[in-house]
């Protein structure tokens, strides 16, 4: 619990995975090593998160925050996979733009939506930083457990507000902070982590390094706010119908029952 000691409790996914250690916030080195990881790793280890699902117990079919994209530009920050891109071109988007940092990554999305019939402009780019995609272009900018890992949170929502036509949507989902703080351990839930701590920590998963922050609900709304967008609608709930889905001795299941693993967020580019 102490945030100035080295060991930290770290849940990714699932649950706690990995060792983790306090770390200075340094944007290069970060995107190094997370690059590394999502080039080598990624999915592989952690899985994909992609729609219909915004998270392990939360659905697009339940919430219907895009409503009909048929037409509509979208963009996608940190493509991953491309499924979700997929479920947008089957539902006749009228151009697909995928960005992610992990050059591997891209060409899985490329890979992915060719053998689907699909095809997508895709950009290899950190998401914090200048890459050549249009502004006021959007009609929607979504991102699936992605958001979180940039190191630069109210200049990438200023950045995600630009490709944005006026009025356009921002939806995006990730790790709620809570699910972050609470651990399952013998049939309890245990509180580990503060919080308020957003400093910057590394996890070795797998032979590899991923190197992170959890930010606190305020944090997101708060940047949304400062980059010029109002927040339509929020998700904390976890679905019924997933969660009966699930066998009952699942850990993650029962945690998800108690409290929201994932939030989701819908802002309009005033
Ligand atoms: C958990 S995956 C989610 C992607 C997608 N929803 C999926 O499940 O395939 C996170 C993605 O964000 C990308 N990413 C990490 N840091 C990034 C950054 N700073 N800018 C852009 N993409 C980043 C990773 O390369 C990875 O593809």
């Amino acid at each position: 619990m102490d945030k100035n000691s080295g060991y930290r409790t770290n849940v990714i996914g699932a649950g706690e995975v990995g060792v983790a250690f306090s770390v200075d916030m340094d944007k290069y080195v970060i995107h190094e090593t997370n690059s590394l990881f999502w080039d080598t790793k990624g999915n592989d280890v952690l899985g994909a998160t992609a729609l219909p699902l915004y998270g392990a117990f939360v659905s697009e079919e339940k919430c219907q925050l895009f409503g009909n994209v048929s037409g509509k530009k979208v963009l996608e920050i940190g493509c991953g996979s491309g499924q979700s891109l997929q479920y947008h071109g089957e539902r006749k988007a009228s151009e697909l733009w995928g960005m992610d940092l992990s050059e591997n990554q891209i060409e899985k999305t490329r890979q992915y939506l060719t053998a689907c019939g699909l095809s997508a402009k895709l950009i290899c780019s950190p998401m914090e930083e200048e890459c050549g995609i249009p502004e006021d272009y959007f009609d929607f900018v979504y991102s699936i457990y992605a958001i979180g890992w940039t190191t630069d949170l109210e200049g990438t929502f200023s950045r995600i507000a630009s490709y944005l036509k006026k009025d356009g949507v921002f939806i995006f989902s990730w790790s709620h902070p809570i699910h972050k703080c609470v651990v399952a351990e013998n049939d309890m839930l245990i509180f580990k982590k503060c919080y308020f701590d957003e400093s910057w920590y590394s996890v070795s998963l797998d032979e590899s390094t991923l190197t992170l922050s959890d930010r606190k609900l305020s944090t997101y709304v708060n940047a949304l706010s400062k980059a010029g967008f109002v927040i339509e609608q929020m998700i904390e709930e976890t679905e019924d119908e997933i969660m009966q889905s699930r066998d009952d001795n699942d850990d993650f299941a029962k945690k998800a029952k108690m409290l929201p693993v994932t939030f989701v967020i819908k802002a309009r580019k005033l």
